[in-house]
């Protein structure tokens, strides 16, 4: 059974897709500091995978740990996901977010030498775009100016994987530009933790759902939209979590390639839309107003996604009002669970 190092695999994104990866007969030899998750999220995994998971708790810019556990292991492939990722955390610690998120690439990349492995699935995100001129953006869409810190750190690393691969005959690399992932395991079991107050949308309105915050604040009605609210490609996140499968079988028939695919629908969702899937698909109503612009939030994006659905052989299979079910799953199941993940990061 080939054995994938998963960096930042206690994550959002990670979890879902180190049970993937199971489903799929690999073995996932997960690699997280917890710095944005919780232990306790191993022991739910091992559960839905019915499976021991190799966990090591370690800092994924350490070359010398990430060497010795990818040795020991036999690793063929990476899927990088350790990142910081919060946009406005960034402006306020560049430094910070340069050092983590730079400093865990170039390791990984190290290592892949190192230790003989010639897979690398890179997480990207649609911010390389910024604001693109027009939709849907596609993979030869010219990047605009990051617009943060966060943003400048996935281009960075594009650009150096990129720059990386053309020295390497023998390696498939896969980034993956993830549009906005939402939802959660349909299980109910496992999703995303913000800490604190939630800054992304969905984690807001199933909060506000939930009675832990009185009030969704829109940011801006006056967007030049049908609604007047923004536009973004909402994709569930079972859906981007088996889109790492196929990378890691894209990177293996692609050596000396390097390649970017977007991920997400295809097709664009309005804030006011994906309020109103969540109440249509709960029967609870969301307690919002209509407020300011966000500051830095662009208009409209949503992906152009033909060559994942080409090269990797993949397609969602999920849709918006899915992942809003899985959200509330998830969301009540942390109601009901109170302190399940707390207290230990
Ligand atoms: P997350 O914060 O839930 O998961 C990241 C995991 O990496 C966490 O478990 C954290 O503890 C761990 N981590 C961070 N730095 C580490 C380090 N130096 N060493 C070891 N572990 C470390 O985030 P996520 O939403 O699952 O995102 C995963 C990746 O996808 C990130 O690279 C992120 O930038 C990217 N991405 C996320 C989104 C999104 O909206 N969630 C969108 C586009 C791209
Ligand atoms: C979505 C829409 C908000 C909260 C971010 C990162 C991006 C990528 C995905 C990592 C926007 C609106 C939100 C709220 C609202 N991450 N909103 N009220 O900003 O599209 O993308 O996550 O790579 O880089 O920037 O996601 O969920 O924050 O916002 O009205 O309380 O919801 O204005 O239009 P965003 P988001």
């Amino acid at each position: 059974m080939k054995k994938i190092l998963v960096t930042g695999g206690a994550g959002y994104i990670g979890s879902h897709t180190a049970l993937e990866l199971v489903v799929s007969g690999y073995e996932p030899v997960i690699i997280d500091n917890f710095s944005n998750s919780s232990r306790r999220i191993i022991q739910v995994l091992e559960r839905l995978a019915d499976r021991k998971l190799h966990c090591i708790e370690a800092d994924a810019g350490n070359v010398d740990v990430l060497r010795e556990v990818c040795l020991e292991h036999s690793i063929s492939g990476i899927i990088h996901f350790a990142a910081y990722k919060a946009v406005g955390e960034s402006v306020e610690q560049p430094l910070r977010y340069y050092e983590n998120n730079l400093f865990s690439t170039m390791a990984a990349i190290k290592v892949m030498r190192e230790a003989n492995i010639h897979s690398m699935v890179f997480s990207s995100s649609c911010t390389v775009y910024g604001q693109p001129d027009e939709n849907p953006v596609s993979e030869a869409t010219p990047w605009k100016e990051a617009s943060s810190p966060y943003g400048y750190t996935k281009q960075i690393c594009e650009r150096m994987l990129s720059d990386v691969s053309k020295n390497d005959k023998h390696s498939g690399y896969c980034l993956l530009r993830y549009f906005n992932p939402v939802g959660a395991h349909p299980s109910g079991e496992i999703g995303e933790l913000p800490r604190g107050v939630p800054s992304n949308l969905v984690p807001f309105i199933t909060q506000t759902a939930a009675g832990l915050r009185d009030e969704l604040t829109v940011f801006g009605g006056d967007y030049q939209t049908a609604d007047g609210t923004c536009i973004r490609d909402f994709i569930h996140v079972v859906d981007l979590a088996r889109a790492h499968v196929a990378a890691l079988n894209w990177c293996e028939k692609n050596p000396g390639s390097c390649k970017a695919f977007n991920l997400g629908q295809g097709k664009g969702n309005s804030v006011l839309e994906a309020i109103r899937s969540f109440e249509n698909v709960t029967g609870v109503l969301v307690n919002f107003k209509i407020g300011q612009r966000r500051s830095g939030d662009i208009e409209q994006v949503w992906a152009n996604v033909e060559a994942a659905e080409k090269e990797l052989g993949w397609k969602t299979t999920f849709n918006i009002d899915d992942a809003m079910r899985d959200a509330w799953k998830w969301q009540v199941h942390l109601r009901e669970n109170p302190g399940l993940f707390d207290g230990d990061n």
